[in-house]
């Protein structure tokens, strides 16, 4: 059967005008302007991906305190209008600024946005029903009507139905077609079921015909999955994964049921702001020309920085990361011991729960000089041990996608994953029969292959320098980008726009 859409080289070979979408990315952080994990990064890199395929893409966020602090001389005001959710009934005001041929929209709301942190407030589910309701108001008053709202995560997940359900009367609201992705689908945005009549303004119906009941409440992502057009995340293998009870954190029977339009697409990088051959945050730069100097470098700077003893011939591991049970932190907390008796160096970035966070001040504690941590959150020093580790350590329990070992890869550091989710589709391990590989995978969420699949590769590095060459030049030129997965995305815009 012949395809029901024509691909874009398709239209350009036959000589047709190429005819872009219009999309609207609708998503609670994003890059450049607000960033707590790999969805800024997405939403980042992939509106840019698809604008320079010749789309029409749009992002908006809320606008936190943080956007404010940084970039509020770049945006442009729009104007403000009364926004309707059940019984909030609250002023929103909107700006907008232009990045890379990306129009972004803010959504500036003192009391709901401008707090110190993005999420954990007891009031986000009042939060972000005001948040989506607002964006679907924006189209209204901008008078901009997308092919297609692409909406991210629980805290956008009542998108596709608040658009049917509250602006039935409008067709123009109507013609538009959802594509929901999940990022991650442990936080589902569940809340009780008065939610209905108090933040969204939708009848009980919904929660009687069970399609967003969860439990004795409602769930956002619930929402999303059930009445979105199309349903992504974010590899291939995590679309299998979350069809299984194990990692379909009790969505997996609707997700079973949506199957035919679950679509598992994997994450790329900006490999412009992600490129060692020019980032500004190095003490070197360099290529898979001269990687070897060039990695040297950032290390004995990174060293010196970050008060580890100096020495080039050290294996460096490096971490950054949430510290949260997901990212597989306890397995390694647990096994410091056993680590750092490798004669390796160990250098972790990040924040999260407390006992991690305890636990990681002991080890630099116990191993001065050998092993530090740095608790936070530092975009700069993040790219730095990109740069300068030669292993990089995620041993995550479950992974949607990962962007970690994307970075590392592009850097020339040779990821250390476990096989689950994006990890597996994305690092190859590496068989010293044929040589063939871009990092280390072990397979089984146990602290004992992940130790011995460390020391294995301690082992490469200190006893097969051909090997390691070699794996370290296949990791830099694996493609990281966006080009092939935008590509998919546009597939499945078309798809859904019969045209
Ligand atoms: P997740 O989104 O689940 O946290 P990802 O691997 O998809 O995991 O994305 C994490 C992103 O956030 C990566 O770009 C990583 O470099 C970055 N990151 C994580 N923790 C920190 C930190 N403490 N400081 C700077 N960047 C961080
Ligand atoms: C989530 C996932 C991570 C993924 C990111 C971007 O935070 O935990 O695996 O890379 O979203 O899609």
């Amino acid at each position: 059967m012949k395809n029901r859409y024509t691909s874009r080289e398709e239209t350009v070979s036959k000589g047709y005008k190429y005819m872009g979408r219009s999309i609207l990315f609708v998503a609670s952080e994003a890059l450049p302007f607000v960033k707590t994990g790999g969805l800024a990064d997405v939403a980042g890199a992939l509106p840019k991906a698809l604008a320079a395929r010749g789309h029409d893409v749009r992002v908006v966020v809320p606008l936190y305190s943080k956007v404010i602090e940084k970039h509020y001389d770049k945006l442009e005001r729009i104007g403000t209008i009364q926004v309707h959710s059940g019984w909030i009934d609250q002023p929103a005001t909107y700006y907008t600024a232009t990045v890379d041929g990306v129009v972004y929209y803010f959504i500036e709301h003192q009391f709901y946005f401008e707090r110190p942190a993005l999420y954990g407030y007891e009031d986000d589910g009042e939060r972000f029903a005001f948040f989506q309701r607002a964006v679907l108001d924006m189209i209204y008053f901008i008078n901009w009507w997308p092919n297609i709202i692409h909406s991210n995560d629980w805290q956008c997940g009542m998108i596709p139905l608040m658009c049917h359900a509250c602006y039935a009367s409008d067709y123009r609201y109507q013609m538009i077609k959802h594509v929901y992705t999940i990022h991650n689908l442990a936080f589902q945005g569940n809340f009780g079921v008065d939610m209905l009549p108090s933040c969204l303004g939708l009848p009980y119906i919904y929660f009687d015909d069970g399609s967003i009941r969860f439990d004795t409440g409602i769930s956002f992502m619930k929402a999303g999955l059930v009445y979105a057009d199309k349903i992504t995340t974010v590899s291939p293998t995590y679309a299998n994964e979350i069809l299984t009870a194990s990692y379909g954190e009790r969505m997996d029977q609707v997700l079973r049921y949506r199957k035919g339009d679950l679509w598992g697409i994997v994450n790329g990088i900006d490999t412009v702001e992600w490129d060692p051959k020019t980032d500004k945050r190095l003490v070197a730069n360099y290529d898979i020309n001269d990687w070897k100097e060039g990695k040297a470098k950032n290390k004995e700077a990174l060293q010196k920085e970050l008060g580890l003893e100096v020495c080039p011939d050290k294996p460096l591991i490096g971490l950054v990361s949430r510290l949260t049970n997901q990212k597989g932190v306890y397995m390694i907390t647990d096994r410091i011991r056993e680590i750092m008796g490798m004669d390796v160096q160990f250098a972790v970035l990040g924040s999260g729960e407390d006992n991690a966070e305890n636990a990681f001040k002991w080890m630099e504690n116990e191993y001065k000089g050998k092993a530090v941590f740095y608790c936070g959150y530092n975009e700069d020093l993040a790219h730095r041990i990109y740069a300068s580790s030669d292993i990089f350590l995620m041993p995550s329990l479950y992974e949607p996608c990962g962007i970690g070992q994307l970075n590392a890869m592009r850097y020339g550091t040779l990821p250390l994953v476990r096989e689950t989710g994006g990890l597996k589709d994305t690092v190859q391990p590496y068989n010293q029969y044929t040589g063939e590989g871009n990092g280390f995978s072990f397979w089984a969420a146990n602290a004992d292959d992940m130790v011995y699949t460390i020391r294995w590769a301690v082992e490469q590095y200190y006893h097969n320098k051909a090997g390691w060459e070699g794996l370290v030049n296949t990791a830099m030129n694996t493609d990281v980008s966006w080009e092939k997965s935008a590509a998919v995305y546009e597939q499945l815009y078309y798809q859904l726009c019969n045209w």
